[in-house]
């Protein structure tokens, strides 16, 4: 087998998202026994394999290297959390803020800032401080993950999306782009609804 892009570092990576996610999980579930409700409806999480960052470095002009995968690029771990209103995705990133060693390099936020195409989701690029060494050499380490935060509704118009930008002879792209960018302002402004409500059904007792 040849070595791996993620080097020495590669055993080290699944260790860094299982701390990140077990402390995500008991704020979600703390946050149950407060009010009610978890923080978020799910999430998912990754390693970005192999042949995807080696892709990634290829397409960068970056030497395919542990540390053009750790250092230069920042999504060899990600973590995808599905929330049921717009205000949780605010809360677990007020959360994420909090948590120690978690340094926020980088925020987007195209809820309030929407792609052209309509896609909605906040970003945020965070380093989390870990006790194994990083390719700087570091230890404890520094380790970049990805997180992306959305609505369940802003979730299934990314993955319908993601669906036709890799299907080759659409017979009608201009009008598939066209109905796209009109659902993904009619999930928007549904979510807002849905906060609004439910905000008012929280007013009445
Ligand atoms: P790189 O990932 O290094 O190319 O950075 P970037 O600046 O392009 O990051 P960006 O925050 O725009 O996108 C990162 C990830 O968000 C992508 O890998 C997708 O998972 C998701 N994403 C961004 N834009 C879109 C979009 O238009 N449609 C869909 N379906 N997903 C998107
Ligand atoms: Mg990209």
């Amino acid at each position: 087998m040849p070595e791996s892009i993620y080097g020495i570092h590669k055993d080290v990576l699944p260790k860094v998202l299982d701390r990140l996610i077990s402390s995500i999980k008991a704020f979600s579930d703390g946050h149950k026994e407060k009010t009610g409700e978890a923080a978020y409806e799910h999430l998912i999480y990754r390693i970005k394999s192999e042949d995807s960052m080696r892709e990634k470095c290829r397409r960068k002009g970056l030497p395919e290297t542990a540390h053009s995968a750790l250092v230069d690029i920042h999504d060899a771990i990600g973590i995808r959390i599905v929330c049921c209103f717009l205000n949780d995705i605010y809360e677990n990133i007020d959360f994420i803020r909090s948590i120690p060693g978690v340094e926020v390099v980088k925020g987007k936020d195209y809820i309030r800032n929407a792609k052209p195409n309509g896609y909605r989701s906040y970003h945020m690029i965070i380093t989390v401080e870990a006790p194994f060494e990083d390719p700087e050499g570091n230890n404890p380490g520094k380790f970049y993950v990805e997180i992306q935060l959305r609505t369940i509704a802003m979730d299934s118009w990314a993955s319908l999306e993601h669906q036709m930008k890799y299907k080759k002879n659409i017979r009608n792209p201009e009008m598939i782009t066209r109905e796209l960018k009109r659902c993904a302002d009619e999930l928007a402004s549904c979510d807002l609804s849905m906060q609004t409500i439910r905000n008012l059904i929280r007013q009445e007792h």
